[in-house]
Formats: C-alpha cells, sequence, structure tokens
C-alpha cells in the first residue's frame, strides 16, 4: 500500500494543488502516495451544516465545534493506524525531523483548521499533534498541510531519483546549504569564486563548509548555536 495522506478540510478542491504537479504530482500518479480528502461540511449539522460557533468566554470570531471535528477525524482515520496531525500556529515547529519520522511510517492524517481554530476538547480527545510551519499566521491550515506533504513525498523512496543523494542537503548536518554557481562562469561582471574552477576537490569541500558556516551564523543565529554546542571548537570556531 502506498504513502497516505488522509486531508480533512473544509476546502477539498486545494488538494492535490501544486503537489499534482512536477516530482510530486509524478509520484501520485505512479502511486508512490495516494491522497484523500474528507469533507468537514459533510459533518456539519442542521439545515446550513454548521461546523463552528462563537467562542465561550467571547471574543472575535467563530471555533470549529467538537463534535464536527470528530466526526470527521473518525471518518478520515477509520481503519488507519495514521498519526494525525492538526496545522496551527500554535503548535510545535515542525522539523526536519518530523518530516522523516512521518515519511517514514504509513502516511498521515492532517486536519486544516479554518476560522480562530479548533476546540480544544477534540484535540485531546483524539491526541492530536499539533505543529506550526513558522511564526506567522496563514487563513487555513491547507496550505501548511500542502507545505508538510511537499516535504514528506520527496522523501518517499523513488521520487528524487537521481537526486536521491541530494535530498538531506540542508539541515542533515545542522548547517543551510553552502550558495550554488553555475555558467557563464562571468555573469554582468561578476565571477564566480575562483576556488569553484580549480579542479581542487578538498579545497572546494572546504570553501563551501567555510560559507555554510558563514550562512548559518548571520542568518540563523539559533542554528549556529545548536550546531556549536555539537562541533569541536578552537579559539571559539568550529575545527
Ligand atoms: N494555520 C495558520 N497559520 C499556520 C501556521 N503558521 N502553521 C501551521 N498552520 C497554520
Amino acid at each position: 500500500m502506498s504513502w497516505l495522506a488522509s486531508v480533512i478540510t473544509l476546502f477539498p478542491e486545494m488538494f492535490p494543488g501544486p503537489l499534482g504537479q512536477s516530482l510530486a504530482g509524478r509520484a501520485l500518479e505512479d502511486g508512490v502516495w495516494s491522497i484523500r480528502t474528507h469533507d468537514l461540511r459533510a459533518h456539519g449539522l442542521g439545515r446550513h451544516r454548521a461546523v463552528d460557533d462563537t467562542p465561550f468566554g467571547g471574543g472575535a470570531g467563530m471555533v470549529m465545534r467538537p463534535d464536527v471535528v470528530d466526526a470527521a477525524i473518525g471518518a478520515a482515520t477509520e481503519g488507519l493506524d495514521l498519526p494525525l496531525v492538526y496545522l496551527t500556529p500554535r503548535g510545535r515547529r515542525l522539523e526536519q525531523a518530523d518530516i522523516r519520522r512521518f515519511a517514514a511510517g504509513p502516511g498521515v492524517a492532517l486536519l486544516c483548521g479554518r476560522y480562530e481554530g479548533v476546540d480544544e476538547r477534540v484535540l485531546e480527545a483524539r491526541a492530536v499533534e499539533q505543529y506550526s510551519i513558522g511564526d506567522f499566521v496563514l487563513s487555513g491550515g491547507e496550505t501548511a498541510a500542502l507545505v508538510l506533504l511537499d516535504a514528506c513525498v520527496r522523501l518517499l523512496p523513488g521520487v528524487m531519483g537521481s537526486e536521491q543523494s541530494g535530498v538531506e542537503e540542508s539541515f542533515s548536518d545542522g548547517l543551510l546549504e553552502y550558495p550554488l554557481y553555475t555558467r557563464p562562469a562571468e555573469w554582468q561582471g561578476r565571477a564566480v569564486p575562483p576556488v569553484l574552477l580549480s579542479g581542487h576537490h578538498a579545497q572546494v569541500e572546504a570553501w563551501r563548509k567555510q560559507q555554510a558556516e558563514d550562512a548559518t551564523r548571520v542568518r540563523r543565529p539559533d542554528l549556529w548555536a545548536a550546531y556549536a554546542d555539537r562541533t569541536p571548537q578552537r579559539n571559539g570556531l568550529p575545527v
């Protein structure tokens, strides 16, 4: 059986969206992975199929009802043993290690929130894992779900083909990737760093390592601190 994405959403037509194209799209056609959407509205209540209501305690916006969400989760996970993930800015930060764990399993069930969010009780009752893709607020969880799926699908066996060796470039060593250059060797007066044209493999590797470390230190002090903690030091610099 192929890797399964079981998606609970008010907007099923948003899937597979961009994941129907390119590498992920080919893998979908080839049956490497599959996607099922579950329309929350189908579990809505009353003539208007209501899925939300006003927050107890007052405040802006609407909250997704626990009974409706629970019924949708039941439909989306029936007979399946998948991790259940809710995409929310309140979640733990989604990291490559989480992606590796999801990709290594049978698939993932994704709950996409709209409005202000989901009633807390159904998240507790269903032991939902909560993840955020970054410290910004999207209009709904669907685009975050697409991000999570893209990151998982490219790790599935066969999806990257001959590029498989490059699957884990950034983050595998805790550093940002080194900068890339291709032809022409000079463009608009800008030359490619000469070491890359030198043919000295060891010097190229050393230069790339240095560039990766410099970029990480300047742009991502959080990653740099974790890297520096794990890496032997000489004069405060990695050796
Ligand atoms: N839903 C809304 N914003 C989100 C975010 N930053 N990450 C995950 N899900 C979200």
